[in-house]
């Protein structure tokens, strides 16, 4: 059925994108403790997640609503069986709107064309991660003060990061620059590499991380992800190629700010937790603003 659904991060025009960030500074400012009450949601999490179920649940009961839901399919009667479309047309049945994290690419969409109800893609697979992108251009807009002409420096596992494939995307209406610093076996898939082309937006591949770092505006750190290889061979030779340490941090733009939509493994030190460059647990918090203004747009209210 045709509903609100958030899917893929191309799902939504510049000017929507540009509305959630509206709206996240709305909710940031603005707290709405009873917009709605009388709202049931479910998070169906087939996969790990703490910021992305943390940070919906609590968007979710700020806004006064109540959440039910899953952590653990094993937990759920998809431990005895029960398909994908069974399971969506349960939930649909309780809830006003479902937020699932699945590790099929692919699973959301079928979802959200099953669904009574909307859904909203809480990550699927290697696929896309359209609300972490939200909230990074939340981010950055807060960071840099514009999303317009900034120099991106993308690092880590640039094939499975499914932040990066929705990031890159939403990037490409802000005519950004993109530095992609991976391994061979990691760097930026070939689909992206085309689309950049045809939307005649520059980027460079690098294998070292050092010397790109002076012309950031934003260094977006990623996690090699283990659960995605096959050949956890390939995953030893690349898990710790870039680590971005404190003492790399001595010729950058006074704009310059580290994110990462986290877990972290060993890709940033610690030790530059304390910088004025970090800035990843901010976005995490930003993440609550930005799903509340997901959460609004796709149950059509409005707020004053
Ligand atoms: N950024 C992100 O998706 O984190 P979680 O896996 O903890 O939800």
């Amino acid at each position: 059925m045709k509903n609100s659904s958030l899917v893929s991060i191309t799902d939504y025009s510049v000017d929507d994108i540009l509305e959630i960030l509206e709206y996240a500074e709305f909710f940031e400012n603005n707290p709405r403790p009873d917009l709605i009450v009388d709202k049931v949601a479910a998070t169906l999490f087939f996969e790990p997640s703490t910021r992305t179920r943390l940070s919906f649940e609590t968007a979710i009961q700020r806004l006064g609503g109540r959440v039910i839901g899953f952590t653990d399919a094993g937990t759920s009667s998809v431990s005895k069986g029960e398909s994908l479309k069974d399971t969506i047309l349960t939930v649909a049945n309780y809830t006003d709107f479902i937020v699932m994290r699945h590790p099929i690419e692919g699973s959301a969409r079928y979802a959200s064309e099953i669904s009574q109800v909307p859904i909203i893609n809480a990550g699927d697979g290697a696929n896309q991660h359209p609300t972490q992108t939200l909230l990074d251009l939340y981010s950055i807009h807060k960071t840099q003060k514009t999303l317009e002409n900034l120099n991106f420096v993308m690092v880590g596992d640039l094939k499975y990061g499914r932040t990066i494939h929705s990031l890159v995307h939403a990037l490409a209406h802000f005519n950004p620059t993109f530095h992609f610093v991976a391994h061979d076996l990691l760097q930026i898939p070939n689909e992206y590499k085309l689309f950049l082309e045809n939307q005649k937006i520059k980027f460079y591949l690098y294998s070292s991380l050092e010397n790109v770092i002076k012309d950031a505006d934003i260094i977006y750190m990623t996690r090699v992800q283990k659960e995605r290889f096959s050949d956890l061979m390939e995953y030893e030779k690349t898990k710790d190629a870039y680590i971005l340490k404190k003492n790399m941090l001595n010729n950058i733009k006074p704009n310059m700010r580290i994110m990462h939509p986290l877990p972290r493994v060993n890709e940033i030190s610690t030790d530059i937790d304390d910088t004025l460059q970090a800035y990843y647990f901010q976005q995490a918090k930003n993440g609550v603003y930005t799903r509340q203004s997901i959460i609004k747009k796709v149950l059509g209210l409005n707020v004053n």
